[in-house]
């Protein structure tokens, strides 16, 4: 299979994106900087070590002067200011200098945690993204935001900070669990919701390929998500504006986030196929989109096996209306006191919108919930396809309290 690369073309910090199999046997060609003589320290977590001393080895027969490796226990809580006091300290016990390098292999967590700290430490040295998930292959990696969570939310500490190279071998998602190439699928489907029609079509026929891990399906997806968030962060790299559309979904999203306690059952892209789902359903409501598109797109979700409902993982969560309101306030793109929305014309068509009545959204997160008596949604989507089967799926999965 070939190698296929992807720019992303930031003045004087543009870097390429590799995709392809088998890519971690070959580190050291994608490297932009000459290994030899050089200190180099990897960050990874417990699960995914063994790539971790793949890419170390490599390293080593390349001429390092030292390669360190250190694994954090995996896992959400890893973003965190402890994770990055530690991993600094280790970095400067190990001798780290302006022109090491940093390298971050596994999902988002790690490369959210190890940018952070690479932007940080010694105020900034080059850092390399080795994502191991479908979705930090196709998000997190990509686009240099960097952070932790505190006490207070989600990544409310960071940076942007762009990496010098990410290598997204795909191979590494064979020992992925489905779950959680499922939620990853999540944010590919979103490259094709926000701005490519014709990537979402590419989707409905190869989904399943996609998620039964064909190669080729893989790598064409993983190239067009890069491709796509390539050209977005070009145009508005701090999210001055058009970024914010990536954020598709995202603010219903997060609220679920946070109404399921971050306690690792919910995981972010089953998060953000409802929220997708529900900002499809606030557009129909505006009478921007139609009801059609919004159907199509909760069909295919429940297709794939995902969660399209807040009903369906009402066990993860302790939440009402009101609840789920007062979260979505403090959302990152409140902008003088105004909740904002990423919503849609269409399949294909996103834009940012500052102006919803409060009403409308009060009514995608009853709907969505189970409507006010609590049993099934109300509208007419819920009647055609709330998908009794995938529901069922979903709440045994949430009931047993497990994130498998
Ligand atoms: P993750 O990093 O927690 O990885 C999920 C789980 O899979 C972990 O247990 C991990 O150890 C394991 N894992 C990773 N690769 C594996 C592999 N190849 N085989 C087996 N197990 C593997 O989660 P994630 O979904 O990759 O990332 C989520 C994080 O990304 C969140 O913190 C989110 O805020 C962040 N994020 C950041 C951005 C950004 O632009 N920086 C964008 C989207 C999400
Ligand atoms: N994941 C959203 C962004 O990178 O802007």
């Amino acid at each position: 299979m070939d190698t296929n690369i992807v720019t992303i073309d930031l003045v004087g910090r543009e870097y390429d994106i590799y995709i392809g199999s088998g890519l971690l046997y070959r580190f050291a060609d994608f490297v932009p900087e000459e290994l030899e003589g050089r200190n180099v320290y990897i960050v990874t977590d417990t699960n995914v070590e063994t790539y971790a001393e793949r890419v170390r080895k490599i390293i080593k027969d390349s001429g390092a002067a030292r390669c360190e490796l250190i694994a954090l226990r995996a896992g959400e809580q890893a973003k965190s200011f402890t994770n990055v006091e530690k991993i600094s300290d280790w970095l400067v016990d190990k001798g780290i200098s302006r022109d090491s390098i940093i390298v971050a292999v596994g999902g988002g967590v790690v490369g959210d945690v190890t940018g952070f700290c690479a932007s940080t430490i010694l105020r900034g040295v080059s850092y390399i993204q080795v994502p191991t998930t479908l979705l930090a292959q196709v998000d997190s990696s990509v686009g240099g935001k960097t952070g932790i969570n505190t006490r207070k939310g989600k990544n409310l500490v960071g940076s942007f900070y762009q990496p010098a190279a990410v290598i997204a071998d795909i191979e590494t998602l064979q020992t992925l669990s489905k779950r959680e190439l499922l939620a990853g699928y999540a944010e590919v489907l979103k490259y094709g919701l926000i701005r490519d029609a014709a990537f979402f079509n590419w989707l409905e026929e190869n989904g399943e390929d996609l998620c039964d891990l064909n190669e080729v399906a893989v790598a064409h997806a993983v190239e067009v998500s890069a491709k796509a968030k390539a050209e977005v962060v070009q145009a508005d790299e701090k999210e001055q504006g058009q970024r914010a559309i990536l954020n598709f979904g995202h603010t219903f999203a997060h609220a679920l986030e946070a109404a399921a306690n971050y306690d690792g059952r919910l995981l972010h892209g089953e998060a953000v196929a409802i929220g997708m789902v529900m900002a499809f359903d606030l557009s129909v409501r505006m009478g921007l989109c139609e009801r059609e598109d919004m159907e199509r797109v909760e069909r295919h979700l429940n297709k794939i096996g995902l969660p399209t409902r807040a009903s369906y993982i009402q066990p993860a969560l302790t939440t009402s209306v009101d609840k789920l309101m007062e979260i979505m306030g403090r959302d990152k793109k409140v902008e003088k006191g105004k909740m904002r929305f990423i919503l849609t014309n269409g399949i294909g068509d996103s834009y940012m919108e500052d102006n919803v009545p409060e009403k409308h959204v009060r009514a995608v997160l009853e709907d969505s919930l189970g409507g006010k008596d609590g049993r099934s949604a109300s509208g007419s989507v819920a009647k055609s396809f709330g998908n009794s089967k995938v529901r069922g799926l979903w709440r045994s999965v949430f009931s047993s309290h497990s994130s498998q």
